[in-house]
């Protein structure tokens, strides 16, 4: 089956900044894609040239297997764009939104589509009041609502849930699964990580320019060691000495807390080695954990080290 998205080596530069230096991912029908990347790493302008609103200045990109540049009305027939700053009319009610945009489409059944829509993303009962007394959440909810009027094949979400409670969070993640699941291909731009680890088959991190790591959520998890542990002791001067003792032979993380966290290999020699010295030396941590490696701390890990290569 081909891809649903294509890009390859895409540049863009703005004047003489250089936003897209060597951008190339493939996103498969019918799966979900995160892309990652710290504020101005070039989302959004991913975003706008894959949905035809700007043009690229290098390199090729298709959309439902057209070309974005030679192909763009084509394009624009099978996607919906959610972007980042909500869409919606201030002076229509939610319902009138959606009908507004049915009939632009030439929907034929708008007013049942509407109707449909405002019920999947639980604004029935405010559908006929007018927009300007929604709040930020239910703006989201309609704004993505009327993007998926005529049934577009691949959706593109522009920070989906930004400024959302998690109750809001968690109805627009099963919403976007069950895009998933009906076939439609899912792009989206997400600031939370957890987000991405949540809803996408393949992530990828977009940082100066380039895609520094893509894969599944635990493809790059395994980016960062497994062997961090975390100590955590009940008076300052315990802490202190564990530090002191630890410090040499190991990588050692702490600040002003009562906890240190310790990098080891992983390995069961390496992690009791840790506590062998704290117990010679009498020193008893009040609570000790491993951490799970997060995304957050693939991306530190990823954009951090790239960062310092760069100097
Ligand atoms: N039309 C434009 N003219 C000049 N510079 C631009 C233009 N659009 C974007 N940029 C610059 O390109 C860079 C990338 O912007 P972009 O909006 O793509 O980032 P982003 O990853 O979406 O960031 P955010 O997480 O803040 O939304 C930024 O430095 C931005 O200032
Ligand atoms: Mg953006």
């Amino acid at each position: 089956m081909d891809a649903a998205i294509e890009v390859r080596s895409l540049r863009k530069s703005f004047k003489n900044v250089s936003v897209l230096k060597d951008v190339s991912f493939s996103v498969p029908r019918g799966t979900v894609f995160a892309l990652l990347g710290s504020n101005g790493a070039g989302k959004t302008t991913t975003i706008n040239i894959l949905t035809t609103l700007i043009r690229a200045d290098g390199g090729t990109a298709t959309v439902a297997g057209h070309d974005v540049a030679a192909s763009p009305d084509k394009v624009r027939n099978e996607i919906s764009l959610t972007g980042q700053f909500a869409a919606v009319d201030d002076r229509l009610t939610g319902r009138e939104n959606l009908l507004l945009i049915g009939d632009l489409r030439h929907v034929r059944d708008s007013a049942e589509t509407a109707s449909e829509l405002l019920r999947r993303f639980g604004l029935e009962e405010a559908a006929d009041r007018g927009v300007s007394t929604f709040s930020g959440g239910m703006r989201r909810r309609l704004d993505i609502a009327m993007s998926l009027i005529g049934a577009p094949s691949v959706v593109f979400l522009d920070e989906p849930t930004t400024g959302f409670d998690p109750e809001a969070r968690n109805e627009m993640w099963r919403t976007i699964r069950s895009l998933a699941e009906g076939g439609t291909t899912v792009f989206l731009t997400t600031q939370y990580l957890e987000e991405a680890d949540e809803l996408a088959d393949t992530i990828a991190v977009l940082h100066q320019g380039k895609i520094v790591a893509s894969g599944t959520a635990g493809e790059l998890k395994k980016l960062v060691p497994g062997g961090l542990i975390e100590l955590t002791f009940s008076d300052k001067d315990s802490r202190d000495a564990a530090s002191m003792l630890l410090r040499s032979g190991y990588e050692l993380t702490e600040d002003e807390g009562p906890t240190l966290t310790i990098a080891t290999d992983g390995s069961v020699a390496e992690v009791a080695g840790v506590f062998v010295r704290l117990r010679d030396a009498r020193i008893e941590p009040a609570e000790f954990s491993q951490k799970v490696a997060t995304l957050d701390d693939v991306f530190l890990k990823i954009t951090g080290s790239t960062d310092r290569e760069a100097e």
